[in-house]
């Protein structure tokens, strides 16, 4: 509400969108039904901007939607030419800096990588591959971690310790050697006390952290991503309930 008694509201690319005091400026729109491109931010985690696919734009400055308050009467673009072009090229980094071989990958439907890449239009990675190193780690009964499809997120890491009380996972080195651990001395995962519900296991939002045995269980062509494009699963998502940046969950 505004001090006349409004309900507070911004522009995003020429829409009124409402919002509740402290709703970041993705959490409104999202609630509101208006898709921005997104990876990191996570409805039932406090957002902390590592991905940047949520960039807007607001008085000509560019930032993450996903931790940008929301403000009465804030202008905001989320589609420009500019904007779209920014996006693309995020997501086109995140594909090299990994091993992201879509067609083999069993989370090929599900994964939000290669979902947005889609609803950007992205038909290549156009950026030298990095082709990194990085061994996967197979030796949990029940878990996989494939650590190539690995975008910092961050996720896993904030489940594990949020959620699940466990710190099962983190992050280790700076820049370009920054990459995914787990926390056991061996540096294997059948060494931690990771379990198949734990809620670290939800959140991947590409194809990290994967259950044995049920890759298949939905047909390629059946799954979330494969029925519609992303953008528009979250205008069907919506109206969400209103969350602030300070909840744990929506
Ligand atoms: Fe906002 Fe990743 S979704 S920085």
């Amino acid at each position: 509400m505004t001090a006349e008694g409004k309900t507070a509201s911004f522009q995003l690319d020429g829409a009124t969108v409402p919002f509740e005091p402290g709703q970041t400026v993705i959490q409104a729109a999202l609630a509101a039904g208006h898709y921005i491109p997104h990876l990191c931010y996570h409805p039932e985690f406090k957002p902390h901007g590592s991905c940047r696919v949520c960039t807007v734009e607001v008085d000509g400055r560019t930032v993450a939607s996903c931790t940008l308050q929301a403000q009465d009467g804030m202008e905001v673009l989320s589609q420009s030419d500019r904007l779209r072009k920014e996006h693309q090229t995020l997501v086109q980094m995140l594909f090299v800096e990994g091993n992201h071989f879509c067609p083999s990958c069993e989370q090929s439907g599900n994964c939000r990588l290669q979902a947005v890449a889609y609803d950007l239009d992205i038909m290549s990675a156009e950026l030298d591959h990095l082709f990194p190193n990085r061994p996967v780690d197979a030796s949990h009964p029940e878990i996989l971690l494939e650590f190539n499809r690995c975008i910092l997120c961050e996720l896993c890491v904030r489940a594990s310790a949020e959620v699940d009380g466990k710190n099962v996972f983190a992050l280790s080195g700076r820049g370009i050697t920054k990459h995914l651990i787990v926390n056991a001395e061996s540096g294997r995962l059948a060494d931690t006390d990771i379990a198949v519900t734990d809620k670290a296991m939800e959140v991947c939002p590409v194809g990290v952290i994967l259950r044995k045995g049920v890759g298949f269980r939905v047909p390629i062509g059946e799954r979330r991503f494969d029925r519609q494009p992303i953008s528009a699963q979250a205008r069907e998502d919506a109206p969400r309930r209103p969350t602030t940046g300070n909840e744990d969950s929506t």
